[in-house]
């Protein structure tokens, strides 16, 4: 019945292995020319249809889940957080629906279910509150600063679970910007000074992975050293590699208060152009050669190429970012009506595997992982 239902017409056309002589039919039909459907089908070489039909291998369930070839498990899911002061009650996040600013102790119980799932590991970042933040980012190395305080609570709590912190000022500079900044200019050297003071008091900490995502020239290189040096050499360097100057981050900067700081200010000088490709791959090929154990692409789904690319390339462990405004997006139209969540969840993370990803950071690990528990 299945065949049935395509007639003799369409499934030459659609046909891509035509004879040459259909073939140039084909393109004569591209440049505007009628194309003449043969009454009969032409000969068909060996190798092509009516014995060869893709569908019978997709016909069922078993046999489509035989046949995959990516797969889609919890130990593909980094869950990124957001952490503040205070014991009161985790806060909703408005543009986020489903996250939360978690309490240290809130945080503790969702890190518990994470690693239940099957999650590896957590991204923490933390709302840093007003009255903490500063020109020179004093804050972002206090070793008693809320992140680092929330590492260490967790290490105690969960210590199976890894920990990644973010390296970069933006929770800690009153301008908001990933770096500091000088006459209006955000400056890459004196910055990367307070990224290993952060680096390190981070490791002092606890965690597991640091994760530079500033994109100064030059950091994960001088991070490697600082950290070696402080006989920190089993710390981990996860570094946002190819990070882009996005819109999709959007949500996640009122998540962490980072964006009445920036106002209107844009990141341009210092994380990637969307243009660029050809550039990813040099920004990933520094990091490299600089140490880095792991390489990120951000965002995810508008980046695919680019994360396909650096595998291709590199062929080491190659992480995803489906930030903020990507989740927000699905989580609008699925309120709607206009998408089933579930099931473009777990299609996306999957487009990320299928592209090379060893690993994606999402907002909907705990949902896809409970999905994938069935
Ligand atoms: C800060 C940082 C950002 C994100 C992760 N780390 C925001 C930014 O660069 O402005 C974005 C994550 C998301 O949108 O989910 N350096």
């Amino acid at each position: 019945m299945r065949d049935g239902r395509k007639s003799q017409k369409s499934s030459l056309t659609e046909n891509t292995g035509l004879t040459g002589k259909s073939l140039a039919g084909k393109s004569r039909a591209s440049k505007g020319a009628t194309f003449d459907v043969p009454a009969k089908a032409p000969e068909q070489p060996t190798g092509q249809f009516p014995r060869i039909r893709l569908r019978r291998n997709r016909a069922t369930e078993w046999s489509r889940r035989m046949v995959a070839e990516n797969r889609l498990t919890p130990a593909d899911l980094i869950l990124p957080v957001f952490v503040k002061e205070g014991g009161a009650k985790r806060e909703a996040i408005a543009a986020m629906p489903g996250v939360y600013r978690h309490t240290i102790p809130s945080l503790i119980e969702l890190a518990t279910k994470a690693a239940e799932l099957g999650i590896p590991a957590l991204a923490l970042f933390p709302v840093v509150p007003v009255e903490r933040k500063s020109a020179a980012a004093e804050e972002a190395y206090r070793a008693d600063n809320l992140c680092n305080r929330a590492v260490a609570a967790l290490k105690k709590a969960v210590p199976e679970l890894g920990l990644i912190c973010d390296v970069a000022l933006d929770p800690y500079t009153d301008h908001g910007h990933d770096g500091l900044m000088e006459d209006g200019e955000i400056v890459n050297d004196p910055t990367i000074d307070v990224l290993i003071r952060q680096s390190l008091a981070q490791a002092d900490a606890g965690v597991d992975i640091v994760a530079p995502s500033d994109m100064m020239d030059g950091r994960v290189g001088r991070i490697r050293d600082a950290l070696d040096a402080a006989g920190y050499q089993h710390v981990q360097i996860m570094s946002y590699a190819a990070k882009y100057a996005s819109g999709f981050y959007g949500p996640f900067r009122e998540a962490v208060g980072s964006k009445s700081a920036l106002g209107k200010g844009d990141k341009r000088t210092y994380q990637m152009d969307p243009a660029n490709g050809n550039e990813a791959l040099r920004e990933c090929a520094l990091d490299v050669a600089e140490g880095a154990d792991m390489l990120m692409v951000k965002p995810g789904l508008p980046y695919l190429d680019i994360l396909y690319r650096v595998k291709q390339e590199f062929r080491m462990p190659v992480f995803a970012y489906q930030v903020s405004g990507e989740y927000s997006m699905v989580k609008a139209a699925a309120a709607n009506g206009w998408l089933d969540n579930n099931r473009v969840v777990l299609e996306s993370l999957l487009s990320f595997k299928r592209a090379g990803a060893d690993g994606i950071l999402t907002y909907s690990a705990i949902e896809a992982a409970e999905l994938l528990r069935g």
